[in-house]
This record gives C-alpha cells, structure tokens and sequence, in this order.
C-alpha cells in the first residue's frame, strides 16, 4: 500500500481490538464528561465537522501517546472523523482518566491502551502496543513513542509519514536527535506553535498547577511563599496565578535573561539554596533534572509542600529524598506522601513528583487545549497531504497558526480591526519617516 508515494507496509484498516483500560463499566461517565467537554473546544469542533466532510486522513493510520483526558479525546475524535483509524496509549502512567478511556473505547470505538498507575513495564506494553499496528502519522507527549520508532521499532521508522510533537521537553529531545543526525523522520514542533505555547503552556499550566495544589492540600493560598522553579512559558503561568491568588512568588533560574524577566516582572529571584528556606509551596517547571535535590530538603520549613509540573518526574529528586526519609505517610485518596526527614521536619510531595496537573486535577481546560489540539489536528493535515517532508523537526506552518487563532477569536466573539490599504503600504515600506 502507498500512501503520498511513499510505500507503507500492509495493515489492517482499523487498529484490532480495543486496547486494554481499567473499567469499560465507566464509559457512560467518561462519554458526559467527552460531551461537555467539546463545548468549550468551538476551533477543533469546526475542525473535525470539516474533516467528516473532506475526509483528509483517509488510509492513514494514527498512533497516539497523549495524556487520556476528555480534552484528548475530542483530538481523537476529529482524527477519526478524517477518516484515519486511530489507536492511543498513555504518555504518563498517572495522567490517565478512566473514565474518558473506557468511553472512547464504547462509545467512539477508539482502542486505548492505558490504565491510570500503571507499572514502568505496562506502561511501554501500551506504548508497543500502539506501535505493532505500525502507524503512517504519530502523535507524541514527550517524545517516547517517537523514541521506540528510533529503538525497538527501527524498522518501522521509514513507514511514518510525519510525527508531530506537543511539549517543550519532547521538542527538546527531538532536536538533540536532529543535531546528532539521528532523526529518522519528520517531526512537526506543535510545542512550538503560538497557537500552544503562548496559551497552552502558560495560561493551561498555570490555571491547573494551583487548581491541583489546591485540591490535594486544601491550603490557603494567599499569603504563603511560593516558589516557581524555572521562568519559561509554563513558569510565568504559574507564578502570575500564585500571584494573582496572593501568594509571595519567588522565582528561581539559570537563564539571565529569563531571570531578569522574572525580576522586572515583580517577582523575588535568588538561588534554590535560598529559595529552600523560605518556600510553603515549591513547584518545578523546568524540564530540568534535580532542580530540588538531596541539598535543599533539609534547608525546608515543615509541612512544606513539593509539586512539578514539568514533562517528567525528574525535577524533583524523589530518589533521594526516599534516602533521606526515616518514614513515609501515604495518602492516596489524595495522590500525596508525606515524608518525615531526620531533622523532625515533615514535606509533602504531590503527585509522586509527575506533573501535578494531570496526576492530581484533570490537567489544561479545554478551552485553552482547543488551540493545541486545533494545532495537531492541522498539523496531521498538512504532513498527510505534503508528500516527502525531509527528516528534520519543522516548524507549524504560519498560515495554520494565523487560521486557527483567527478562529479562537470568532468563537470567543472578539472582533479586532484590519489594517488599511494605506497602512499596509506604511508597515510595508522603509522609505517614510517623520
Ligand atoms: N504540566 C503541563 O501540563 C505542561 C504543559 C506544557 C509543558 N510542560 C512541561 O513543562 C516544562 C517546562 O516547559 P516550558 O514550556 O515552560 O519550557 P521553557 O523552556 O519555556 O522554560 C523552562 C525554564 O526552566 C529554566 N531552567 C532550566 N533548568 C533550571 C534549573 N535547574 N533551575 C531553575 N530554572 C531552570 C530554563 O532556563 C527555562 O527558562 C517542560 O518539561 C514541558 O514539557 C508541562
């Protein structure tokens, strides 16, 4: 079989069977949640009607590694309105709704392979899972899938069309394979879009880092010292919420640059080694590893709290911190541990150190994964319909992410002005001055 002049081996057209999930019993649940969900995504809604009518992923087959959460779903659903038949594992063992997985089982007839907490091992069963029913387009969090294409599944590399990616870290990593010459296909940077980062990242994780933090601590927020490990997209989003709930932000970094923004911005910038005795809540999102380590838990005030929201659970140096603790309380009705140190000091970890949002509330709203998913939903599009894109990490077409902002707009009902003739001419030309 040959899709876009390129051969891909034989496959069926559908993905067998329906994946494996933790209770099918929860679909009528999850299918409410789907539901309500869509209205608040008006972009990818649009999408996915013109996708039932011009059906732009017919044949081609879609491999997914997202969070399985309601907004996700909808993604899914407009995918297969294209036409493609689409499979979708977890990218987080602990991210998983169960009831939006069992509902796209039953009543989307999507496979997924996911289960929330499940095991490093179940984790890249699904993972394999999705991959031996070798797909033509992927879509990745993080990265992993993309990485099994350039390990264990090697041989399938050649078959896929284009990957596209959504988070910074997978972004990251993709780049490194670039500059090592070790990219084997096309990977589309949706992370990079303005349509995602700009929203997604900032205005998405901030919201649901605190909504979490909240719903697992109950803590006031307002007047507790807060402490943003990392000042990038999702970093500005979290301090400007803690702020805005009335904490006193302090923001730690290693980017000048960055650092200075953070100071203009009104915000307390020292090292974490300072930084450690002052905080009552402390979040990562940095994409870094050991941001919070071995140095600065003894250095904490007791019954201070550790989130990250960052891709993996590598910012907080949990390992470590387990080494140090005489003894472990844990609660998971409330996805937290508290770890009782050496000193008498007591510090509770949220989520096991995965990214808060999702482990302990139900990540990003919809209205702002709208624009992400429109984002990929376009982007799939453009790679299915462009024949041979090089191995290389390519940016999201302009004119994708000017038509899906232009859209958010007139779904929100903001009307803004055009520019004129004559001022086109003006912002075109360098011959006018005063
Ligand atoms: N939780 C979510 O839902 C969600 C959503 C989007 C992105 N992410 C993830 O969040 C992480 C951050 O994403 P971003 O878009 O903000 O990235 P970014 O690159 O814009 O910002 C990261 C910042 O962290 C800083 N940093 C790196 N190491 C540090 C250290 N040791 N101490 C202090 N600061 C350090 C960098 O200088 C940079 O300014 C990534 O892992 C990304 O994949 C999570």
């Amino acid at each position: 079989m040959a899709v876009n002049g390129r051969k891909v081996a034989d496959a069926p057209a559908r993905f067998a069977g329906e994946g494996e999930i933790a209770d099918p019993g929860l679909a009528d649940a999850g299918f409410r949640r789907v539901e309500r969900t869509d209205d608040g995504m008006p972009v990818l809604r649009a999408i996915r009607a013109h996708f039932e009518r011009e059906k732009p992923l017919q044949g081609q087959r879609i491999g997914a590694c997202l969070h399985v959460t309601a907004e996700t779903a909808n993604l899914l659903r407009a995918l297969k309105a294209g036409g493609a038949a689409v499979a979708c594992c977890a990218s987080n063992p602990l991210s998983t709704q169960d009831d939006v997985a069992a509902a796209l089982v039953k009543k989307y007839a999507i496979p997924v392979f996911a289960v929330r907490g499940e095991d490093r091992d179940r984790y890249y069963a699904h993972m394999r899972a999705v991959l031996e029913s070798r797909p033509t387009l992927v879509i990745d969090d993080g990265a992993d899938l993309i990485s099994q294409l350039h390990t264990d599944f090697r041989a399938q590399a050649g078959q896929v069309l284009g990957a596209m990616e959504e988070t910074t870290t997978g972004v990251i990593r993709l780049r490194a394979m670039e500059r090592d010459g070790a990219l084997a296909m096309p990977v589309v940077a949706v992370n990079d879009a303005q349509t995602k980062y700009l929203f997604d990242n900032r205005y998405g994780t901030g919201q649901s880092t605190l909504d979490a933090i909240m719903r697992v601590t109950d803590m006031l927020i307002a007047g507790s010292v807060f402490v943003v490990c990392g000042y990038g997209w999702c970093g500005r989003g979290v301090a400007m919420r803690a702020r805005g709930l009335g904490a006193q932000v302090v923001v730690t970094e290693v980017a000048p640059l960055r650092a200075l923004e953070a100071a203009l911005d009104g915000f307390q910038v020292m090292p974490m080694r300072a930084a450690a005795r002052l905080g009552d809540i402390f979040t990562t999102v940095t994409g870094d590893r050991g941001v919070i380590g071995a140095a600065h838990f003894p250095l904490m005030k007791d019954g201070a709290v550790l989130a990250n929201a960052g891709h993996f659970d590598v910012e907080i140096d949990v390992a470590a911190l387990r080494k140090m603790t005489r003894k472990v309380d844990r609660d998971p009705a409330r996805e937290a541990e508290t770890f009782h140190l050496p000193n008498g000091r007591r510090l509770h970890l949220l989520g096991q150190g995965r990214l808060v949002n999702l482990a302990c509330a139900t990540g990003h709203p919809p209205q702002v994964m709208d624009m992400s998913f429109a984002t990929q939903a376009l982007s799939a599009q453009w790679v299915a319909r462009s024949s041979r894109l090089p191995s290389k990490v390519h940016e999201v077409p302009a004119n994708l992410v000017e038509r899906i902002a232009a859209l958010k707009l007139k779904a929100m009902g903001v009307r803004i002005d055009a520019l004129s003739a004559e001022q086109k001419r003006y912002l075109a030309s360098w011959q006018s001055g005063t």
